[in-house]
């Protein structure tokens, strides 16, 4: 009997070893284990068993039954992990990490500072919640001006300041030219100011949160002529060599004379097209620094003159040939597959 039981434990552990699956190993179970199973059938014999063999056989049988039991019990836990296992397919190639890309205005951004940074323009950066005196008073503006009225502009709700007046979010980046000229004191002056504007206004051209970039220049001898230079320069560089410029009389606050500036159609090339009309397109502001700015700077206007220009960032981008974005506002959609494109 002794022998029988070494075998069948032998057998046992061979096909528990062998088992591929959890009904198999069940099988096995029952067939060793189960009420009319191989150790119960041995377990009948038991009692044909001389008196003196029984002790001896009776643990051999204990120790058979627990063997065959544990290594069903471990095949068992690997065949599970091995069934969690069986999904993962090393053959399937991994899943793609999107990365992404930089958006359209931060390319526009680099872009521009470089292309003035290449003339000896420094790119500053200044605060986008800042006190009227900096976005209005200090630039010209009298105090009735629609540009202060709540329609136009963001205000925030807290305590004005004694001396620069109430807080708002920056209509436009020529507040930077303030901060400049009260930081350098002394010209020269060329600074590149890219940032983050803020108007009550929304449609197909136009966004509550936008960006400009503020050019200004302050220096002894500075005229028209250097303006004109930079403009040139720009719109080469930016859209291509063929890119003519031209500036038209117009009217603001903080510089005079005032111009408004177009470039000769990006598109057409000047010739004339559904987009430009007559072959020029609106570019933004521009102009020479006005003495009242330069003296609310403590600069003394007899020694110094200045030029300044003020432009969106989308608009320049949206007349990027090639582009066609019909609305600014798909660029601040979240909409992945809009952006994928660029
Ligand atoms: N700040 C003006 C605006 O947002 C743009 C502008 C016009 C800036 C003329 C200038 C300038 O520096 O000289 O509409």
């Amino acid at each position: 009997m002794k022998d029988e039981l070494n075998n069948l434990k032998n057998n046992a552990l061979g096909q528990i070893i062998e088992a591929h699956d959890v009904s198999s190993l069940e099988d096995l179970r029952i067939s060793y284990l189960g009420r009319n199973g191989k150790i119960n059938e041995l377990t009948k014999e038991f009692k044909n068993l001389e008196i003196t063999e029984r002790k001896e056989v009776g643990i051999l049988l204990n120790d058979v039954k627990k063997t065959i039991e544990e290594a069903i019990l471990n095949k068992l836990k690997e065949l599970k992990v091995l069934t969690n296992k069986e999904w993962f397919d090393y053959t399937i190639p991994g899943k793609k990490i999107e990365l992404g890309h930089i958006h359209p205005i931060s390319y526009a951004i680099f872009d521009i500072s470089n292309i003035f940074e290449h003339i000896g323009f420094s790119r500053v950066s200044y605060p986008e919640v800042e006190w009227d005196w900096y976005a209005f008073g200090a630039l010209n503006f009298p105090r009735s001006h629609p540009a202060r009225d709540d329609w136009e502009t963001f205000f925030v709700d807290a305590k004005p300041h004694p001396k620069y007046g109430e807080m708002l979010l920056t209509p436009h980046t020529s507040s930077g030219q303030i901060r400049e000229m009260e930081r350098v004191k002394t010209p020269p002056i060329r600074m590149i100011n890219i940032a983050k504007c803020y108007r009550r206004q929304s449609d197909v051209s136009h966004y509550p949160m936008f960006h400009q970039f503020e050019g200004l220049v302050v220096d002894e001898g500075i005229n028209i002529t250097h303006l004109k230079g930079t403009l040139d320069y720009f719109a080469r560089s930016f859209y291509g060599p063929d890119i003519k410029t031209r500036i038209r009389p117009y009217h603001f606050q903080f510089t005079e004379p005032s111009f408004e500036v177009d470039f000769s159609c990006t598109i057409c090339k000047g010739v004339g097209c559904k987009l430009c009309k007559e072959g020029w397109l609106e570019m933004g502001g521009a102009g020479m620094v006005h003495p009242n700015v330069m003296k609310a700077c403590n600069i003394d206007p007899k020694k110094y003159s200045g030029f300044a220009f003020g432009w969106g960032v989308e608009r320049v981008l949206m007349m990027k040939p090639g582009l066609n974005i019909p609305d600014l506002r798909q660029l601040y959609s979240t909409d992945i597959r809009y952006l994928k494109q660029f």
